[in-house]
């Protein structure tokens, strides 16, 4: 079988390091990959919102099976594209892909299926946002209703930050179209969570638990990332919770979605804020996470392949997944400057030294060749990720190989998984 990859990140250099390890795959394309990528499967210099150009690719190849890692080319109807043309791809349809595109989408969705949010409403005019927000008073969330790349979502702390999060948003329009509405939301306390389920539109089939760290620093301190470092199992999620999870938020999603008319096939993410044991909903993402997919695929012990076409095809019921009984910590190291102005081009060292290290993979996200040499080029540009029988062997040889590896300017955080250990 010959699968096609979209995406360039930490998420797809783990997706294909997964992909091709099963002995149903013969050849693995990735559209655009990165440096680390191109150890693994040959890469295709398209970008991942050029559907044309995609499409014509998976025709020309034969492609067997088309996995899509990020979100814009979901939002752009890939799914409806490749499907219409009698191409089996894995992830969401545009119609679906809302639960992401559109937070006011999926946050009407839950109040019409009494899904546990926060309380929010939506605003198409600045001044009802700024007269809700003071009389709600702080602290106080303000969120681009559509794509933002993450960084739409202000947790504010006072009104006027609020008001001033509301004025980037829809007066300066700092995220264009996206930011036209805002959707503004209670603050909710708690322990965040990642869970992720397989589904084709009726069957779910959930996978182990993660935990995200989204503050560049540590102890959650400083600016929201992408996402600095994951780890699984995350014992937050215990196996009530989990059934929890389950049966009030995945559940009645995937049905919901369905009896809107809007199946849902791929993989749900749900962002979870958990307080007093009780799970509620932050976000839904339309995809895998990043860097959630990274300790997560190195922990799944069944062949991810079969799973994927039983998802894109209807046919998952029957499907499990099983688990390596071992923990996972991935650890990002970013570019100096990130979440902000990035210092890049820098050569990176000690690549070599961490691929001998047994137990440690290095996921590629932001790198770039440039004369032959390896550099940084984006935000987040490595995902580290170890292996160990439990979360301090895992953290343990996961910063062995953070420390092997340098470039000037290079961060991340000290503190991926220990959450886990107070547990
Ligand atoms: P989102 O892009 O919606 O995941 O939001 C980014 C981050 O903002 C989340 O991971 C949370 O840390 C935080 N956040 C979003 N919504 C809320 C909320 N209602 N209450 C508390 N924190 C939130
Ligand atoms: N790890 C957060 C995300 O993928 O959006």
């Amino acid at each position: 079988m010959k699968v096609l990859v979209v995406g360039g990140g930490g998420r797809e250099h783990a997706l294909v390091w997964k992909i091709g390890q099963s002995p149903l795959v013969t050849k693995v394309w990735c559209a655009p990959g990165n440096p680390g990528i191109a150890g693994l499967a040959e890469c295709v210099p398209v970008a991942v919102d050029d559907l044309d150009a995609l499409l014509a690719f998976a025709r020309t190849h034969a492609v067997d099976l088309t996995v899509v890692g990020p979100e814009l080319p979901l939002t752009l109807g890939i799914v409806d594209r490749f499907q219409a043309a009698g191409l089996t791809i894995f992830g969401p349809n545009a119609a679906a892909a809302r639960l992401e595109g559109s937070k006011k989408f999926s946050k009407d969705l839950m109040a019409k299926y009494a899904i546990p949010t926060a309380a929010y409403q939506a605003f198409d005019s600045r001044d009802e946002a700024v007269d809700y927000i003071r009389r709600q008073g702080a602290p106080i969330v303000v969120k681009a209703d559509g794509l933002a790349a993450g960084k739409g979502v202000v947790v504010a702390t006072t009104v006027e930050e609020a008001v001033q999060a509301v004025d980037e948003i829809m007066v300066d329009a700092i995220f264009g179209a996206a930011g036209a509405r805002v959707v503004i939301e209670e603050f909710m306390a708690g322990e965040e969570a990642s869970f992720f389920a397989f589904t084709d539109g009726k069957n779910i089939l959930p996978l182990a638990s993660a935990q995200d760290h989204k503050r560049i620093f540590d102890d959650d301190q400083g600016p929201n990332t992408g996402g600095m470092g994951a780890y699984s199992p995350a014992p937050v999620v215990t196996d009530r919770l989990h059934r929890d999870i389950v049966e009030t938020i995945v559940r009645p999603t995937i049905d919901g979605m369905a009896a809107e008319g809007s199946p849902y096939a791929g993989i749900l993410y749900v962002g979870l804020m958990i307080a007093e044991g009780k799970p509620r909903v932050v976000e839904y993402n339309a995809r895998f996470g990043d860097p959630e997919a990274q300790p997560l695929l190195v922990r799944m012990k069944s062949d991810i392949v079969p799973l994927l076409l039983a998802s894109a095809r209807g046919e998952l019921s029957g499907e499990r997944i099983e688990w390596l009984d071992k923990a996972a910590v991935c650890v990002v190291m970013a570019s100096g400057g990130y979440p902000g102005p990035l210092d890049l081009g820098h050569e990176i060292q000690g690549l070599a030294a961490a691929a001998q290290i047994d137990d440690l993979l290095v996921f590629h996200a932001g790198t770039a060749l440039q004369q032959g040499e390896i550099v940084n080029s984006g935000g987040r540009v490595l995902g580290v990720t170890g292996l160990g029988a439990t979360v301090a062997e895992a953290i343990d040889k996961v910063y062995l190989g953070v420390q092997a590896i340098s470039w000037p300017g290079a961060q991340y955080r000290t503190d991926i998984g220990r959450k886990a250990l107070g547990r």
